[in-house]
């Protein structure tokens, strides 16, 4: 394993989660479901945790967890593209705009983040000693959470779009309602929709 650049790529997670704090910020303005807004609420929560927890294994890891990298700049600025987006739509005056934007910006942002701590699993296995040991704890805290961010917003996002259509949707998503937390899950989720 390259220690260089998992060092590095802990160091662009670290950021992948601040920009997540700062998405989830954005978002809950644009947001108008109850449901929606406090489940963002929650996510943000979980979000900041998860940024306190990757600052304390690049500290702990001997790090510095404000360098600046040119992959970390490059995460900053999906984040900033992603807010950028949001504050568009909310200036557009368009009903419901910002609210699928907002949706979609955050499946997008949880699609990075699912893939990241996807990728601190598998390298807490090829890790050895206490470091392993620090990634594989982080993991198992975090890693339920990050499927649930991940395939509710895409819940979110498909749902609004088909309202905004005015196609049969299901408010809120079926990935709520079943607690989805794996892709099988979300299949399924998606398969009952018909049903719903
Ligand atoms: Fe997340």
């Amino acid at each position: 394993m390259n220690r260089t650049k998992v060092d590095e790529f802990l160091c662009e997670a670290l950021e992948t989660e601040r920009g997540g704090v700062k998405i989830y910020e954005a978002a809950m303005s644009c947001a108008q479901n109850v449901d929606l807004r406090k489940e963002w609420e929650k996510y943000l929560g979980e979000t900041r945790r998860h940024e306190q927890i990757l600052g304390e294994i690049c500290t702990g890891f001997g790090l510095n967890p404000e360098k600046e990298t040119s992959g970390r700049k490059i995460v900053r600025s999906h984040a900033e593209v992603l807010i950028k987006a949001m504050q568009t739509a909310l200036g557009s005056g368009v009903r419901g705009q910002a609210e699928i934007v907002a949706a979609e910006a955050v499946a997008t942002a949880e699609l990075k983040d699912h893939m990241n701590w996807e990728l601190i699993g598998e390298i807490a296995k090829k890790m050895e000693g206490d470091d392993a040991a620090v990634l594989k704890k982080a993991y198992d805290e975090v890693e339920d959470q990050e499927d649930r961010h991940f395939y509710h917003a895409r819940g979110w996002a498909r749902e609004l779009w088909a309202v905004s259509l005015d196609i049969p949707a299901v408010i809120p998503p079926p990935e709520e309602k079943m607690n989805v937390k794996t892709g099988m899950g979300a299949v399924a989720a998606q398969a009952s929709r018909k049903l719903m």
